[in-house]
């Protein structure tokens, strides 16, 4: 009995903890999901998508299954096992076990996609704007529910928004 208190103490730390650091565990819808990807941006092979908080790894998923690259940044471990599990192999998608804050976005990302809380809108543009003026290369960002703080997208479908970090224009701000 005593073992499966602590069980279950253990997931809920585990999904639990999360919070202080970002979004808590809750998938994207996938319909909408789909749509961002081939709609709002049309993501090809050439596409190298990192997903900030990548939970059970769904939109990695949908991600190479339309041809891209994508790599995702989770804190919880439970979760980047069954990422990998249902990853199936696939050597186009990554899973790290690792606060996205304290992380590197590898210099080849195309695309950011990220399912926030408002508050941590401000310091995700922060954290955009340092990778583009350092790597000298554009990149965009899928930002689902919440969006970023202090730049307006260029475009939006349904719930997401689609924003452009291009260091050779300056940020569109509101
Ligand atoms: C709202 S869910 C989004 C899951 C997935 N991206 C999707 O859209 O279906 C947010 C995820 O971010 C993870 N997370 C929260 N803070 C994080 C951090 N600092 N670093 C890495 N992952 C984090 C949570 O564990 C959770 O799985």
């Amino acid at each position: 009995m005593n073992d499966i208190v602590w069980l279950l103490f253990g997931i809920f730390f585990l999904f639990g903890f999360v919070v202080f650091r970002g979004a808590p565990y809750l998938p994207s819808k996938q319909r909408y999901a789909r749509l961002a990807l081939t709609k709002l941006y049309r993501i090809r092979s050439q596409d190298v998508l990192v997903d900030l908080g990548s939970g059970d790894g769904q939109i990695l998923r949908l991600a190479t299954s339309l041809g891209a690259r994508a790599i995702g940044y989770e804190l919880n471990p439970i979760l980047v096992v069954i990422s990998r599990l249902l990853a199936r192999g696939d050597g186009r998608q990554k899973t790290r076990l690792a606060d996205m804050w304290l992380v590197d976005l590898p210099a080849e990302t195309t695309i950011v996609y990220v399912f926030s809380v408002s508050r941590d809108s401000y310091k995700l543009t922060d954290r955009l704007t340092s990778h583009v003026e350092k790597h000298g290369k554009k990149i965009w960002c899928i930002t689902f529910g919440a969006g970023l703080g202090g730049v307006k997208p260029v475009k939006r479908l349904h719930a997401h928004n689609l924003y452009l970090f291009d260091p050779k224009i300056s940020l569109q701000r509101p």
